[in-house]
């Protein structure tokens, strides 16, 4: 059971934002399931700890489609077109089969000589910092995820500076207003790119996409749908790869014995790493969003049906002691698998091996080049992005 009184994780304030795990592990002892209002504005239902989470997280009592949202809610879709993540069903499986065959881990692998290559060419040019101080997002965990997806799908001449800035307000601001002028801006950024590449066709993945959309008869996709894909591949492929970038290395820079039992055997403890940092500190707080169709009981809760606003705590589902042994302790060498980073279920991450793969490159290409890094602030001052979706730090100073 749990009381009805909303917990209003807005007043937390800035406390809340920087460290959000005390206050899940609190409400988890009281139960799985809280009302809350969120940093976003909007009231919402929270599910914390492991086992309730996964399994809310894979429940089709809860809907992802936009169209099942109680209009009282206050919240508004942001990103635009139809996309996978914002389908159920059929439609789901229609929209994901279009592309899983570019994700598979075989596929992605053969990847591995590119990023390496990108990712020397943004060391190349933070190293070069006299002062021997850069912010490594700015430096790396931001240009390596966005120019790789860029490069992926085809759209190389992306204007990086312009799309980080909308992409950002459009998923983490925290006025609604702001978030809709931007999701607009990538809008029509987007629609113009999208009929360049009409004119001018590559071998690419939304050139193959664009002409899926224009065949008469087979699988066709719509306008909105081939909007929503090149938005959704865009804006989930480097929001979050970013802060396994930065929030993994957060983590090791300031464990460093684990960091020195990373340097002392790269190659065995690597996956696992990522795993851990996936795991301890994740890029996604919360998921998108799901409503209920119709009465959803939850760990003794009922939570009413008609478009109700449910969100998992991912971030505290990986820190649940009933699953992970000590989960505040940052461990490279524990089992971290099975944590739920990447969600769970059917909208479980398509982009999950390319995220991985980025993030071993970037670790290991940034140790080997830079034997004392170290960071160049101190943890508890760092600025956090605001909201509940993404979990990362807006800049990292670090020096070597
Ligand atoms: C560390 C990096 C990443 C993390 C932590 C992450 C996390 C997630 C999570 C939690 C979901 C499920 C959301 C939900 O159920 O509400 C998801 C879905 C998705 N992710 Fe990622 N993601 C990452 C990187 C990527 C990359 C690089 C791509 C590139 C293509 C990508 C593409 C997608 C797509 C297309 C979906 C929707 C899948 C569906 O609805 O079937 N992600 N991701």
């Amino acid at each position: 059971m749990t009381s009805d009184a909303i917990v209003d994780l807005v007043a937390l304030g800035e406390d809340f934002t920087r460290d959000p795990y005390p206050v899940y592990a609190g409400l988890r002892a009281q139960g799985p399931v809280h009302r809350i209002r969120m940093p976003e504005g909007s009231d919402a239902w929270l599910v914390v700890g492991y086992e309730a989470g996964r399994a809310t997280l894979a429940d089709d009592r809860l809907s992802k489609e936009w169209r099942n949202a109680s209009p009282d809610l206050g919240v508004k879709q942001v990103a635009s077109g139809a996309t996978m993540l914002s389908s159920d069903g059929p439609a789901h499986t229609r929209l994901r089969k279009l592309v899983t065959r570019e994700f598979t881990p075989r596929r992605i692998e053969q990847l591995a000589p590119r990023i390496q290559e990108m990712t020397g060419g943004f060391l190349d040019a933070m190293l070069a910092a006299p002062d021997r101080r850069a912010d490594l997002v700015e430096a790396l965990s931001f240009p390596l995820p966005i120019t790789v997806i860029c490069e992926l799908i085809g759209v190389p001449a992306l204007d990086q500076d312009s799309f980080r800035q909308w992409s950002n307000i459009s998923v983490s601001a925290p006025v609604l207003e702001d978030r809709l002028a931007a999701a607009k801006a990538i809008n029509e950024y987007l629609t113009n790119l999208l009929a360049e590449k009409r004119r001018n066709p590559g071998d690419d993945l939304i050139s193959a996409l664009i002409q899926a959309a224009d065949e008469e008869g087979g699988d066709r996709l719509s306008g909105a749908e081939l909007l929503g894909m090149a938005w959704l591949l865009l804006v989930a492929g480097h929001e979050t790869t970013v802060n396994l970038i930065s929030n993994g290395m957060l983590a090791l820079l300031s464990h460093p014995e684990q960091l020195a039992a990373l340097r002392a055997d790269f190659d065995g403890l690597i996956d696992n790493a990522v795993e851990e940092m996936l795991r301890y500190d994740g890029p996604v707080e919360t998921p998108t969003y799901r409503f209920t169709k119709e009465p959803v009981e939850i760990g003794g809760t009922v939570i009413p049906g008609g478009g109700q606003l449910v969100l998992v705590a991912m971030a505290d589902a990986n820190r649940d002691p009933a699953r992970f042994e000590a989960p505040h302790r940052f461990d490279i060498r524990r089992d971290a698998r099975g944590h739920v980073a990447f969600g769970h279920g059917i909208h479980y991450c398509l982009g999950a091996p390319l995220a991985r793969l980025e993030a071993r490159i970037a670790v290991r290409t940034l140790l080997d080049r830079c034997p004392d890094l170290a960071l160049d602030i101190h943890p508890a001052a760092i600025q956090w992005r605001s909201g509940m979706l993404v979990r990362g730090p807006e800049t990292l100073p670090v020096r070597w």
